[in-house]
């Protein structure tokens, strides 16, 4: 109800000063004194139970990764009702990121141009933040290489992160599909991704023995893909046995702002201006999966009609970032009560 009112206080600073802010905010709501009130206000619905990769989610909608970075505020986001949520992008070390500023919104559009660059505390701070929350729901942990690391060693970050992760997530996000680390998506493709995802996928098992419980591993792709590269992609993982896909990342594209303030700022482009890209690759990817690997539908999702066209494309859960700036916590309570 207030959500206008804040949102034009929270837009007359910085985007990144913004999101800090709010991220102190939820940080403090999500103390328990204060837990039950915020919980009491937003009064979410419950939603509709889904089992996917073999967890149970309370309702399908989730929070994207690069919100919660270093898992500050997962209590906090859970008083806004969302059936799970993923923190990170996370790497072995602590990194700045690019320099600021660095997020540009593009009001208009209802967009948002980043070129954070994996800005986290790293992988030790966030879990040590997991193990301080109280949240009982589903829980991603989205991982990621240092910007130091050589591509060619890159491989040894996602398998240091999994590692540290692997007891405290419901499920790993392994995010080949940001901008902005330099060539971090030529991973995506051909024998770089085969061998990433098999390394992967073995450790994922001997960690599953030796943890005593499986922990399903999912794989982050752009929307900026040829339709070649689509299907190569869905071949491999297949091939290596991935327990999901999140579709998509931002875009480099600007097709549809061009003209605005902020369009050529250098970085990813979410929110609005995303929305049938990231749907219109969630439904050839559904062609090419079958249903075989779930889907998590990611890019633009702003209201119930949309939302429920990815699903109708072949997404199983959905994932909000940009929505949830220009639209607020209602959209969270909104689409948790449609979206069956
Ligand atoms: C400021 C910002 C930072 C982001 N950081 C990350 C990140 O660290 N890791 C990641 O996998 N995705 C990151 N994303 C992408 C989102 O998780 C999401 O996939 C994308 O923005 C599309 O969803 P949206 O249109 O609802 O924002 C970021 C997006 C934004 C806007």
């Amino acid at each position: 109800m207030f959500y206008p009112l804040i949102r034009k206080v929270l837009f007359c600073l910085q985007p990144e000063t913004a999101h800090d802010f709010t991220i102190s905010t939820l940080h403090l709501a999500g103390k328990p004194i204060l837990n039950g009130i915020v919980k009491n206000l937003i009064a979410c619905p419950q939603g509709t139970e889904k089992n996917v990769m073999g967890i149970k989610f309370k309702n399908p909608i989730g929070l994207a990764a690069g919100v919660d970075k270093d898992g500050e505020a997962i209590d906090g986001f859970a008083a806004l009702g969302f059936g799970f949520i993923e923190v990170g992008t996370v790497t072995p070390l602590a990194q700045d990121g690019n320099a600021k500023p660095r997020q540009f919104r593009l009001v208009e559009a209802e967009g948002i141009i980043n070129r954070n660059g994996f800005n986290n505390k790293g992988i030790d701070h966030l879990i040590e933040n997991v193990k301080k929350s109280q949240f009982n729901g589903v829980l991603g942990i989205n991982i990621g290489k240092n910007k130091i690391t050589p591509l060619e060693k890159g491989k040894d970050d996602y398998i240091f992160c999994l590692n540290k992760a692997y007891n405290y997530a419901d499920y790993i996000t392994v995010n080949i599909s940001s901008p902005n680390t330099p060539d971090l998506r030529q991973l995506q493709y051909g024998d770089a991704l085969d061998d990433l995802l098999q390394s992967i996928k073995a450790r994922q098992l001997i960690l599953s023995e030796q943890y005593n419980k499986y922990v399903p591993v999912v794989v982050k792709i752009a929307p900026d893909l040829t339709e070649n590269e689509l299907v190569q992609i869905a071949d491999a993982l297949r091939r290596h046995k991935m327990d999901g896909v999140i579709a998509t990342n931002t875009t480099i594209a600007r097709d549809n702002v061009t003209g605005l303030k902020h369009s050529q700022e250098i970085g990813g482009l979410s929110g609005k201006p995303l929305q049938h890209k990231s749907t219109a690759i969630i439904r050839r990817l559904q062609q090419e999966l079958q249903g075989e690997i779930p889907i998590i539908g990611s890019g633009g999702i702003d209201s119930i009609q949309n939302a429920q066209q990815k699903i109708a494309a072949g997404a199983s859960l959905l994932q909000l970032y940009s929505g949830l700036i220009y639209h607020g916590p209602k959209l969270v309570k909104d689409l948790v009560q449609a979206i069956k």
